[in-house]
């Protein structure tokens, strides 16, 4: 049963229930990154919908009730920032950008991601979509007449990459069907960027595991090809100056109005490289867990075959295909946490949270607890829909990503039958920033 929030009293952080932890590191110890969003679940169950913790010195509190979540997350961004630990660590890395950026700054780089990410621009995008729909249909073939199991969710990556790369820089990079170099450095960015956003202090800059050492050299590999798209994107438009009217990729729209005197290169990389960032895994990853889901299922699959349509233009629809891609969302979150700071002191669900209380939202807990089951038929409540977050920072890649999830998804059941590869190890959720399963391979079949 859903749990109901109490709000009889006013009450101050130290009021709140929450893990008992040790002087110094608060419940650091207990925190493993991998594990974040699992633990911060576990401790909603135990304390209720919200509840304090401490990384190191520094308290943190847990919404996990949609209400609250709803009501912290649309008073933005006047009422509240992301933790400043956000914009710190995008900042030190170098690719700072509309996800990290706060007020002002915020506001323009927003408007452009929505330019660029709007609806009617989705036709421009879609023929990328296809192509790289159609590649993917052939590695499935060809690991359907190999008949060995199949790393399903490492072609789902090369797919969004390839679809992100178009948006953000108009360059078809094809990593489905030559896998890149900068498909793998680009995975080992966002983990990086959790463990320092999380870790009780700049732990970095003292000692770097081996593991920030890697990502940061990927940072490098990844650095000089965006650098190199930038060059080619700025000759292109001195080649054909109407692009600057009507620039037709991410990039191009930053070129142009830097032009304008509004954005420095440190900007245009940022953005561009947060665009690449945030259409990638998040999109994968979602493919990667409705696949999980219909692995399992022989019946849903037979359902989706018969409901898939070719999908020939981005207005076609596949209203069970959504139902399905919806409802792995709402279970399978990639986004499962939304990490924000109240501008001011502000009380929430009769919590008084002083000026830069670091707050979590449980997001994918505020959705799932209480309808635990996959079920796409059930009817979903918007409000606790928070996937892709809510008010004015939701995600401006919404529509892409189902897009995107759609065509493939509708391809994949069409022409094959998966099952999951019973010699692997079982399919667990590991968070880096986004969630995602630990691994998933499949065996492919084609459907006669
Ligand atoms: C299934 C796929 C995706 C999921 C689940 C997802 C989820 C999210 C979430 C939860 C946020 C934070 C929202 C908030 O703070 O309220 C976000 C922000 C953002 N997303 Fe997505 N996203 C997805 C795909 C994409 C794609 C394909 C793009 C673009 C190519 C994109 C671009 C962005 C950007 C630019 C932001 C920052 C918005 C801001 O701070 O104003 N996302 N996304």
């Amino acid at each position: 049963m859903t749990a109901v929030l109490q709000r009889p009293t006013r009450r101050a952080i130290s009021d709140l229930p929450g893990p008992r932890g040790v002087p110094g590191a608060g419940n650091a110890l207990q925190l493993r990154n991998t594990r974040l969003h699992l633990t911060l679940e576990h401790w909603a169950r135990r304390h209720g919908p919200v509840f304090r913790f401490a990384i190191g010195p520094m308290p943190v509190v847990a919404f996990a009730e949609p209400d609250a979540i709803n009501e912290i997350l649309r008073e933005r961004p006047e009422g509240y920032r992301r933790w400043r630990e956000v914009e710190d660590v995008f900042r030190e890395v170098g690719i700072h950008g509309v996800f990290s950026a706060e007020g002002g700054e915020w506001r323009t780089q927003r408007r452009l991601a929505v330019m660029a990410l709007n609806t009617n621009h989705l036709h421009r995008y879609f023929d990328v979509i296809r192509v790289a729909t159609e590649r993917l249909r052939g590695r499935l073939d060809a690991a359907a007449r190999s008949g060995e199991s199949f790393e399903l969710q490492r072609a789902y990556m090369a797919f969004t990459t390839d679809v992100a790369s178009a948006l953000a820089f108009g360059q078809d990079l094809n990593t489905v069907e030559h896998e890149s170099e900068l498909q793998g450095h680009i995975e080992r960015v966002f983990p990086m960027l959790s463990r320092r956003i999380n870790a009780p202090f700049p732990y970095w800059r003292y000692v770097k595991p081996p593991a920030d050492r890697a990502a940061e050299r990927s940072l490098v590999e990844v650095r000089r090809a965006v650098e190199g798209f930038i060059a080619a994107a700025r000759a292109r438009m001195e080649r054909r100056p109407e692009l600057y009217a009507q620039p037709e990729n991410f990039l191009e729209s930053m070129l142009a109005a830097q032009r304008e005197g509004r954005y420095s290169d440190e900007e245009v990389f940022g953005n561009t490289f947060q665009m690449l960032l945030a259409g990638e895994d998040t999109t994968a990853h979602s493919l990667s867990w409705a696949s999980y889901f219909i692995a399992r299922d022989p019946a849903l699959q037979r359902r989706l075959a018969a409901a898939a349509p070719v999908i020939e233009d981005p207005e076609t629809t596949f209203e069970y295909g959504d139902a399905v891609l919806r409802e792995t969302m709402r279970l399978k979150s990639v986004a499962p946490l939304i990490f924000v700071e109240p501008l001011e002191d502000v009380t929430v669900a009769g919590v008084d949270l002083p000026r830069g209380t670091r707050v979590i939202a449980l997001t994918r807990y505020a959705g799932a607890h209480g309808a635990a089951t996959f079920d796409p038929e059930r009817e979903r409540d918007q409000k606790r829909f928070l996937t892709f977050g809510a008010g004015a920072r939701f995600c401006p890649g919404r529509n892409l990503a189902l897009l995107e999830a759609r065509t493939a998804l509708a391809m994949l059941t069409r022409h094959f039958e998966i099952t999951l590869d019973p010699a692997a190890p079982p399919v667990r959720e590991r968070f880096g920033f986004t969630m995602q399963p630990t691994g998933l391979r499949v065996h492919v079949r084609a459907r006669s």
